[in-house]
């Protein structure tokens, strides 16, 4: 039987491998795209490979989103044998991130063009490379987007204007391509912290009006609602324990 077939970037490791997971438990045949956590990946393959009675769940797509040929990965995806069985993609997430503080004097136009690679470029790309896929399942598309917008988060210029130009692509295309294709985001709050961020995300949670960091499944809960909300467009949906209500 045909199974609804969703491509997530970055979707070894953390947050990504939580919507993978979620996913795959709920049905859902998962092509993950890593940069390095192959490893990872294939684990959370074969642990849902095998509750499912040995039927595969997913498979791993391998590429540097910064400096390998984006037309080549699209090519990967639309000839897998999976997607090809299964009618084409249903799902796409943006999901793959770089987050590392730099200050304005340091910041190079190299760093700050890679994150608008990265965040902007590359789902613009991937979204227009699997637009017809999509059209043709009435699928859905998925942006990772942050609460920063309104925000000035100390020398993060070159990650929050990314993701807020992220955000904005995001909505208009909800607008461009309805009826055929959602588009909708998910903003986490305080998820899991970067390892350089470990004291500034315990001041954060001390504001968190839930008083306590979200959990990666709280992610993936609402990836899935996105994906399966047919009626659901043009939305932000924050995950952040209020945070947004006291900032
Ligand atoms: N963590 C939070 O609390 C939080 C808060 C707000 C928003 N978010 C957003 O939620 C999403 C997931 O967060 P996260 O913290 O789990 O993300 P993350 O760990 O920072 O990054 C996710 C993945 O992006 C991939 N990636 C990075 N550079 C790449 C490149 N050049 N080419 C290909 N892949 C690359 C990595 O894949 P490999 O591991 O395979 O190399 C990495 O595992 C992100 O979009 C993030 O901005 C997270």
């Amino acid at each position: 039987m045909a199974k609804p077939v969703v491509f997530i970037t970055g979707g070894g490791r953390r947050i990504g491998a939580a919507i993978s997971s979620m996913l795959m438990q709920s049905g859902y045949y998962v092509l993950i795209h890593v940069r390095n956590s192959l490893s990872e990946a294939q684990s959370i393959i074969n642990q849902h490979s095998e509750s499912n009675d040995g039927e595969i769940c997913g498979d791993i797509v391998q590429t540097d989103l910064l400096n390998d040929n984006i037309g080549d990965l699209i090519d990967i995806v639309t000839n897998h044998p999976k997607v090809r069985e299964y009618g084409g993609l249903f799902g796409l997430i943006h999901n793959a991130s770089v987050y590392q503080p730099i200050g304005f004097e340091e910041l190079t136009f190299e760093e700050f063009k890679k994150n608008f690679t990265i965040h902007v470029e590359v789902p613009f790309l991937l979204t227009k490379g699997f637009y017809e896929q999509l059209k043709a399942k009435s699928g859905s598309v998925i942006g990772l987007v942050d609460t920063s917008q309104g925000r000035a988060w100390q020398d993060l210029t070159h990650y929050t204007s990314s993701k807020n130009a992220l955000r904005q692509m995001m909505i208009n295309l909800a607008g461009d391509l309805h009826p055929h294709v959602r588009v909708n985001c998910i903003a986490p709050g305080a998820i899991i912290s970067a390892d350089w961020e470990i004291e500034h995300f315990a001041s954060v949670l001390e504001k968190v009006p839930m008083g306590r960091s979200g959990e990666p499944k709280d992610i993936a809960n609402a990836a899935k609602f996105l994906l399966e909300s047919a009626h659901l467009s043009g939305q932000i949906i924050n995950v952040d324990g209020g945070w947004t209500l006291v900032e």
